[in-house]
């Protein structure tokens, strides 16, 4: 897409142009993925909770997160972490749960009690239609363990570890695709993480050779980290993945409008660390195209509270549909992504002991993960933009009014244009230029919204942001907008 600002638009005005014959690559539906950890009521009272609870659920599993979940289309779950993961003995984590050893949790300091392992994982992905990622431990554990869990989830029966887990009730291999290899290891050396890596990979893949392969890479973006990881790991690795936390505290309109813009700033930072590693896989590894960028923890991140309770807003949710624009202009690598993370750690549901909602960013996921189409398609915007006073603006200057991705689905059949209005209180009047759909027979307009830019969904009031949706009889040549709003236009060719 080519964002450019254009003097003769005035604030409230844009123009958006798509060509939807002209395709410009394939978006890697992994890109909306997720993570849940042993962490801060994800795992244990997010998803399961205890036997005697008298919650609707299934093998332990809430039937109400299930639902959500499922709504969104996961592609893939990233599991047991995160930090958690740099701890975690598998082991500890099979066979009868009465039998199951309770560990302490060096990183997050709190009991493990192992009552969800490895089967009741799979389980959840089965459940919710999702493919699993799994991390193994680098810091605590060995090559040596990494490659038996591999062998225990791959392996056939007549393997040793298979024959274990089919003594623990599954026969069949769970056929675990992709594995991460370590976990924000900065603090281990860049070199020697990546010699590390490459030990692992080599008995990981002695066990299963079809198996794809996660690297760290860095926080936000850290040269000396990534060039040292693709120097020496570069040829045995099939993913690098960036972390990119961001966000800005502050949420009031009370001294104006600029603290709602600096949140929005984050999405262009997150694209810029993803711009980035496209540029330094293109320079050292040109001959590998298939190596993609995996960001594999992502999102807003402003306070640390018990249990990393986060309840993102509107804005946030805004923050997500940009980084998704972002992810869909570098598809070529941006092939896998995970929100951090699922529920109430950082969560984009929210639940208590009895009820859940959802936040705008879950709501965001469901539009794209539902909507969007495979075929990324060439388009441009024109529009105004909001100049960040030079105290808030942490690398970004800028925020266009409006963000765009546009993309069709692979029978050429529909048309996906979505539009992010990221103006703080004015609607936005888009010309629409599209061709190369031709007859369109309707648009069905899905758009998410709130009465106010900071608006969020509590336990008490779970629908103060949602997603409405209009249909209309032919696509607009104009249409307004509203301020702070996530619009997919679907259009459905005849
Ligand atoms: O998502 C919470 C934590 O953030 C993860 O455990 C860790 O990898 C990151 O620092």
């Amino acid at each position: 897409m080519v964002q450019k600002n254009e003097t003769l638009i005035g604030e409230n005005q844009a123009r958006v142009t798509v060509d939807f014959t002209d395709v410009i690559g394939t978006i890697n539906r992994n890109i909306y993925g997720h993570f849940a950890e042993h962490l801060g009521g994800c795992i244990y009272g997010g998803i399961w909770v205890e036997e005697d609870s008298q919650l609707p659920k299934v093998r332990g599993m809430r039937k109400d997160v299930l639902k959500l979940v499922r709504d969104l289309r996961p592609p893939v779950i990233r599991w047991p972490g995160g930090c958690f993961s740099e701890y975690y003995h598998w082991e500890d984590g099979i066979g009868p749960k009465e039998k199951r050893p309770w560990r302490f949790d060096w990183k997050w300091k709190k009991p493990e009690p192992n009552i969800v392992g490895t089967h009741e994982f799979m389980d959840f992905c089965q459940q919710v239609g999702a493919e699993p990622v799994v991390a193994v431990n680098v810091r605590t554990g060995t090559p040596e363990e990494a490659a038996a869990w591999v062998e225990y989830c791959n392996g056939s029966n007549s393997t040793r570890q298979g024959k274990r887990r089919a003594e623990n009730g599954h026969s069949e291999p769970f056929g675990v695709k992709i594995w991460d290899i370590g976990n924000e290891a900065w603090d281990l050396g860049s070199e020697y993480s990546a010699r590390r890596f490459v030990e692992y990979a080599r008995a990981m893949r002695a066990v299963d050779s079809s198996i794809k392969l996660v690297a760290v890479g860095s926080s936000h973006y850290d040269d000396e980290w990534n060039r040292t990881m693709l120097e020496i790991a570069g040829e045995h690795l099939d993913y690098i993945a960036p972390h990119h936390y961001d966000g800005w505290k502050v949420r009031t309109l009370e001294e104006g409008e600029q603290h709602y813009y600096a949140n929005l700033a984050s999405a262009r930072r997150i694209a810029d660390t993803l711009q980035r590693y496209v540029n330094l896989l293109d320079e050292l590894l040109p001959h590998r195209s298939e190596v993609g960028i995996s960001m594999d923890e992502w999102g807003v991140w402003i306070e640390s509270r018990q249990g990393l309770q986060h309840n993102y807003d509107l804005s946030d949710g805004l923050v997500s549909a940009c980084v998704f624009n972002a992810m869909h202009r570098l598809c070529r690598r941006v092939t896998m992504a995970n929100w951090a993370q699922l529920v109430n750690c950082l969560g984009m549901i929210q639940t208590d002991a009895t009820r859940a909602c959802v936040t705008p960013v879950y709501l965001v996921f469901k539009l794209y993960s539902n909507l969007c189409g495979q075929r990324l398609v060439r388009s441009s915007v024109e529009c105004g933009y909001y100049t960040l006073p030079q105290e808030l603006e942490r690398e970004v200057k800028r925020i266009p009014y409006i963000d765009i991705s546009a993309t069709s689905s692979e029978d050429g059949r529909r048309g996906v244009l979505v539009i992010v209005n990221q103006h703080v209180s004015s609607p936005i009047s888009v010309q629409l230029d599209l061709k190369g759909l031709g007859i369109i027979q309707r648009v069905d307009l899905h758009y998410l919204n709130g009465p106010e830019p900071f608006s969020k969904n509590t336990l008490d009031e779970p629908e103060a942001v949602t997603i409405s949706q209009q249909t209309l009889s032919e696509a607009p040549r104009r249409y307004d907008f509203p301020p702070h709003s996530v619009n997919v236009l679907v259009l459905h060719v005849g």
